[in-house]
């Protein structure tokens, strides 16, 4: 382990091998409060432990178990072919810029311009960007609890302080203009707005954006809305995206989505921003100096996948809507356990506090025992500011899904 010395942001090397070994090493004091990813380390551990050979299933998975669909990975291999491989313009080709102003107007029925659209390396990599271009050292950004594991690192990042609004499960994961009002200080220049969320799959409906909205605009707070998973909200509930309240505010809001979930597209990396122009200049200067384009072939089967047939989206959207009824189905019977029912994503996120006793004090040790006993990988609720909480994931088969349910039950129940 490295040693910390207070005050000094000094830490001994490590490597055995390398020539200045027990030298200091000077890192940036931003790093000081940032973890590593708690969801990529779990995965970590499951393959490791399928490498020694122990049959694990591992339901703390955060991406679509379906292949990427055939018209648009063939896109991808159309481009290599056509020698598609060079640097492109900084903030994607404008055949992608208008591909996703079109996904605005086709979902949404906002009529954007391409100058207000940026492609990115991910979701993330917008997410980044737009902290980056925002704050300052000391700006306060509210971050509702439970969060997506990467926002409060990337506050920190940017130097940002991040401020916790925790929405229990009784209030079904989501919070109240109130609690907003609450956390509010003249420090307050951002809300990150996450819905359907990552972890709860909790939805806002529309009666609550426009709440929400009309408090941020009114206190000139920007909202920074990640709606990657937008296009998995099951019914009755309705997607609820801010892109029309974008076009009445565009100078209050921005927009981050991506094909990762939608279009079972992880791994090419396609992620994108909607925003005012202004901003978009600021971004594009960030990208241009940092990462510069995503990668051409990436772009090209993004665009085959946003103005080609949403079919390949409904059957996965179908998928998971099966998924979430059968798990929730199962998981909200158990006794002592709390699960609001879901509208989207593909998580489930369970109050287990009711479980919690002097051998198994906390959802990690709960996590841990399950990972043994039941040899199903779960992600404790610590991850995502919530103790009392676990997150399963849906996006394993039908059968695999429920098998490892029923272990989970035994382990919990029968022992
Ligand atoms: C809520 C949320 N936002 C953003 C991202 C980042 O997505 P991408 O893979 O496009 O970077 C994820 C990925 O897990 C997520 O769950």
């Amino acid at each position: 382990m490295p040693i910390y010395r207070t005050g000094r942001t000094c830490y001994f090397t490590e490597s055995p091998t390398h020539p200045y070994r027990g030298i200091f090493m000077h890192f940036s004091r931003k790093m000081m409060n940032i973890k590593p990813s708690a969801t990529l380390a779990i995965n970590a551990k499951v393959l490791e432990l399928k490498a020694r050979g122990v049959s694990v299933t591992s339901l703390a998975v955060g991406e679509p178990d379906f292949p990427t669909p055939e018209h648009i990975r063939e896109a991808g291999i159309q481009a290599i072919r056509d020698g598609f491989t060079r640097y492109t313009a900084v903030p994607g080709i404008p055949e992608l810029r208008e591909a996703i102003a079109e996904y605005f107007r086709r979902i949404y029925g906002v009529n954007p311009s391409p100058d207000c659209t940026i492609a990115s390396n991910g979701g993330k990599q917008s997410l980044y960007n737009l902290f980056l271009a925002l704050l300052n050292p000391g700006d306060e950004v509210l971050i509702p609890v439970p969060y997506w594991v990467s926002y409060p690192a990337m506050v920190y990042l940017c130097q940002g302080v991040p401020v916790y609004v925790r929405a229990t499960s009784a209030q079904h994961f989501k919070i109240t203009v109130d609690q907003l009002e609450q956390n509010r200080t003249e420090k307050t220049r951002i809300l990150i707005f996450n819905s359907p969320s990552n972890p709860s799959g909790s939805c806002y409906t529309e009666e609550e954006c426009a709440a929400i909205v009309q408090w941020a605009v009114q206190h000139n707070i920007f909202i920074i809305s990640d709606e990657i998973y937008d296009q998995l909200v099951y019914e009755p509930a309705k997607p609820t995206g801010l892109a029309v309240w974008w076009e009445r505010y565009p100078e209050h809001i921005a927009i981050v989505n991506g094909l990762a979930k939608s279009f079972a597209m992880t791994g090419w990396r396609v992620g994108y921003t909607l925003a005012d122009p202004s901003l978009i200049k600021i971004l594009n200067q960030i990208t241009g100096q940092t990462t510069a384009n995503i990668c051409s072939i990436a772009q090209k089967a993004a665009v085959a996948a946003l103005t080609g047939s949403y079919d390949c989206v409904a059957s996965m959207r179908e998928a998971f809507q099966r998924r979430r009824d059968m798990s929730w189905k199962e998981v909200s019977s158990w006794k002592n356990v709390f699960c609001p029912k879901p509208d989207g994503a593909f998580y489930l996120f369970a109050d287990i506090s009711g479980l919690y006793t002097e051998a198994l004090p906390d959802a990690t040790a709960v996590c841990s025992m399950l990972l043994e006993k039941a040899g199903v990988a779960l992600v404790p609720g610590d991850a995502f500011g919530d103790p009392a909480c676990v997150r399963f994931s849906y996006a394993v088969a039908d059968d695999v899904l429920m098998d490892a349910l029923h272990r989970i039950r035994k382990a919990l129940y029968e022992a």
